[in-house]
């Protein structure tokens, strides 16, 4: 076999293979697995890669040739074995938004509810938050376990959130740092194909997907977003693991808190019963965290999974199991027991709308820009972000504002960029005469 897997590979240049997918050719697992092979062995250069990609980008890839890309991915590094560990696991993916709490709160719901989440997440990438970014607003939190101590705290708790090991799919890691260099990152098979191969290596046996649609996200339209939805889903069916993506508005920031720490302190008040259950964050994350207690088999239905994930949240279980792993991660639990901690800043600094109206038409993206710019987002890769600061939406899509009422509060530390983040959270909220037309929170569901 191995004089035949030479032999294969011999016969085949990257030019051809190249010259294919430009005249808009299939190609085959073994030239998929070639450049693959080929870019992690550093024997593809970086200007074929690219042009590989760009081929991809405007001449798409079938469904097979996605699963197939995936798959070379995922084995291209570490692949996380969770088979020691009991039950289905099950984790959960977000494509990026702005005020997008939801793993906080669902990771430990689900947990609480006897599902099981080992699950590995990132660092915020430009307007949209990270969730390791979020539980380091948690002083003591160490997000780099290794792994036989990520896989005790799952054991034990039922639920881990961690970084991704250093040899998770170095594939991805050299065609995303291209593609963002090269206008390749917008190509639904190379996202598909990029946030799949991840899932599948961190290990989880069932994947549920927030594909987020709307201004503040990757794809802003209902097309698109569902082409990423049902190419992601059918990778999931092609390599054998449950997948289910909700798509999902981020036409508007989904909770009212942005920045890290505000974020955590929202989670801890969702979790506490503080949140009403009509309100949009809890709404999603109730309709994630169905699907992940389904696909699990832990609940036989969604109406089973939404009264348990109800229970969990009015009986405070919860909130106790984010405690406890955030605890079993280093982090101090006062400030999960008082989170207003979490957001101490030198300044509060209200911010009132010019006329009275309607909250209309928001740039869910700008409002994710301006927390940055007061430090909750990085500027360059190696920036530190401030946990407690960002902003706090006091007024949602819809609401009546009035110009002695604040629509937003700022938690600053830092006066450095301070104008141009509140011109950019004014210019990113519109008031109108008449109450707007409701936005859909779910726009689909695809299985
Ligand atoms: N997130 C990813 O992980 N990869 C992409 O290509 C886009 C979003
Ligand atoms: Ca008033």
């Amino acid at each position: 076999m191995l004089f035949a897997w030479c032999d294969r590979h011999n016969t085949m240049r990257m030019p051809e293979i190249i010259e294919k997918k430009r005249d808009g050719f299939e190609l085959s697992d073994a030239e998929i697995d070639f450049v693959i092979e080929g870019l992690v062995a550093d024997r593809i250069p970086d200007y074929q890669i690219a042009a590989w990609m760009m081929a991809i980008c405007w001449r798409g890839m079938t469904e097979r040739e996605t699963a197939s890309l995936t798959r070379a991915m995922m084995y291209s590094g570490d692949v996380v074995d969770l088979s020691d560990i009991p039950g289905v696991k099950v984790d959960k993916h977000s494509t990026g938004g702005v005020g997008d709490t939801t793993t906080l709160v669902i990771a430990p719901l689900v947990a609480a509810c006897g599902g099981t989440v080992a699950k590995m997440s990132g660092r915020g990438l430009a307007h949209s938050g990270g969730t390791l970014d979020k539980l380091e607003s948690v002083p003591g939190v160490c997000v780099e376990q290794s792994m036989d101590d990520f896989k005790r705290i799952v054991r034990e708790i039922g639920v881990a959130v961690i970084g991704q090991s250093g040899n998770l799919d170095p594939a991805d890691k050299r065609m995303y740092a291209l593609r963002d260099v090269t206008a390749t990152v917008q190509s639904i098979p190379l996202i598909a194909s990029s946030i799949m191969s991840k899932k599948l290596a961190a290990g989880a046996d069932a994947i549920v997907l927030d594909v987020k649609m709307g201004n503040g996200a990757f794809m802003q339209t209902l097309e698109d977003a569902r082409k990423l939805a049902a190419s992601m889903v059918s990778i999931g069916k092609h390599v054998g693991r449950k997948t289910v993506a909700v798509i999902t508005d981020m036409n508007r920031p989904l909770g009212m808190a942005v920045g890290n720490g505000l974020e955590m302190k929202e989670a801890i008040d969702v979790l506490s019963g503080q949140v009403p259950f009509d309100d949009p964050l809890v709404r999603v994350c109730m309709t994630l965290g169905s699907y992940m207690l389904t696909l699990a088999g832990v609940a036989k239905d969604a109406q089973e999974a939404e009264a348990m994930l109800s229970n969990a949240l009015v009986s405070g279980v919860g909130l106790k199991k984010l405690r406890d792993m955030l605890v079993a991660m280093g982090g101090d639990p006062a400030y999960v027991d008082a989170p207003e901690r979490l957001v101490q800043t030198s300044r509060i600094i209200p911010v009132y709308p010019n006329r009275s109206g309607y909250v209309g038409c928001i740039n869910a993206q700008d409002i994710g820009l301006a927390s940055c710019m007061l430090g909750a987002g990085r500027e360059s890769k190696s920036d530190s972000v401030d946990p407690a600061v960002g902003i706090l939406m006091k007024k949602r899509y819809g609401d009546r504002v009035d110009t002695d009422e604040p629509y937003a509060v700022l938690y600053v530390n830092s006066e450095r960029r301070l104008d141009e983040a509140m011109q950019l959270l004014d210019s990113a909220i519109s008031i109108c005469d008449e109450k707007p037309e409701e936005l859909p929170m779910i726009y689909d569901v695809i299985e």
